[in-house]
């Protein structure tokens, strides 16, 4: 069967550019994704990265337990290109669904381009704050991912529920008494942190707690970009030790400030470290780089990490743990759904990143449980989700 519900590819009336909205599956509510704009060598290339990214939106929306859909919108840019104009054929084409599916930032867009989508279209997430929007979306997809980075380095501590010890649940913010006074303990911490800054790191899950899981270990950030750097400060806030590296040299400035050790792409994805974090362009991880890799654990909010899907054995054979990039990636989407649609507290949004920890804990379990990848228990939980009455076979 067709995987995707409807693809739209248009000529941008305004821009000229080829604008295509890939909306996966509207099964459990509104399809939610990005708009990406991007130079692509053919307009297939958009085309195909639209299709793979509107997919794993919704499994994302589905693991992170919203009642939404996948979705992805691309433009394929050229060298020079009239953005606005760009921009209102997004908001059009997007217009053309009547709401069965809603856009966001993502590479290459930020909320001030929401504004613009906004001229054409209302079904557009993040404008600025002082435009009634939920804003910048980047400090809580890094939040999301350091309480991710948290669930991992239980496993790994063997703190976690796998070995039938009960801290993990705790971090994970499970609804037991002791979670919960942590979680709404820090309240104005809380609104600190969904200003993207880093106090968050104490109240997302018990400092202490935090402390002990992430103090001490070592991570190779991979990409410091909007989400790569700010996970990259709130690791060193921890107390973790750093390896860090953007194709941009003048990122290596971050290092500086951070007092991690930079090194150039290649190195840092090979870096003997505890958990490889990667926050760049997806397709990182091929058949040609798991024999390469040194890393105990990966987890980071890059989309889409394995080029096939097969590579998630590859990395199962070699003992490597991998978290779904999509199960880690989930907090952008969660806060601004929480904020926009739900009108939640600071609290209440915290507490939902949080819920990205017992998640992944979650699979992490079953996977062990019943010996197979993570990547293919997550898969079969979303399948479970958004699909319940033709998950036969699939979970085996
Ligand atoms: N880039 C975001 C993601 O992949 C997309 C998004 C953010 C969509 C916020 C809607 C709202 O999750």
């Amino acid at each position: 069967m067709f995987p995707h519900e409807r693809v739209l590819i248009r000529r941008g009336p305004e821009s000229g550019l080829p604008i295509i909205v890939a909306v996966h599956s509207t099964a459990l509510g509104q399809a939610l994704g990005g708009c990406r704009m991007k130079e692509y060598p053919d307009w297939r290339d958009g085309l195909e990265d639209a299709l793979r990214l509107s997919a794993a939106m919704s499994e994302k929306c589905a693991l992170a337990g919203m009642p939404h859909g996948g979705g992805k919108t691309v433009v394929v840019t050229s060298s020079s290109f009239d953005r606005t104009a760009a921009l209102h054929d997004v908001g059009t084409v997007i217009e053309e669904l009547n709401g069965l599916y809603a856009t966001g930032p993502d590479v290459g867009t930020g909320p001030a381009d929401m504004l613009t989508i906004a001229e054409r279209t209302s079904h557009v997430f993040c404008r600025p704050a002082d435009s009634g929007g939920s804003g910048d979306s980047s400090p809580a997809t890094a939040l999301g991912t350091v309480a991710a980075l948290r669930a991992v380095c239980a496993i790994l501590s063997g703190q976690s529920a796998i070995n039938t010890t009960p801290p993990a649940r705790n971090v994970a913010n499970s609804g037991l008494p002791g979670a919960a006074g942590r979680t709404l303990a820090g309240r104005s911490a809380a609104e600190s942190t969904l200003a993207g800054q880093s106090a968050a790191e104490g109240t997302l899950a018990g400092r202490s707690v935090a402390e002990s899981t992430l103090a001490g270990r070592s991570f190779a950030v991979l990409g410091l970009g909007h989400v790569g750097k700010r996970v990259a400060r709130l690791l060193a806030e921890a107390g973790a030790k750093l390896v860090v590296s953007d194709i941009d040299p003048a990122r290596r400035e971050v290092a500086a400030e951070l007092g991690a050790t930079w090194a150039t792409p290649d190195e840092c994805l090979t870096a003997e470290v505890d958990v490889l974090v990667p926050a760049a362009l997806g397709g990182l991880l091929t058949p040609a780089v798991v024999p390469a890799l040194r890393c105990t654990a990966i987890a980071g909010p890059a989309n889409n990490q394995l080029d096939a899907p097969s590579t998630a054995d590859l990395l199962h054979a070699r003992g490597i743990l991998w978290a779904p990039d999509y199960i880690v990636s989930a907090g952008g989407v969660l806060r601004a759904t929480a904020v926009e649609l739900h009108h939640e507290t600071p609290a209440q949004v915290t507490a939902r990143l949080n819920g990205i920890a017992t998640t992944l804990t979650a699979i992490f379990e079953t996977a062990e449980r019943k010996g197979i990848t993570p990547a293919a228990a997550a898969a079969a939980e979303a399948q479970r989700r958004i699909n319940p009455t033709s998950d036969r076979g699939e979970a085996e």
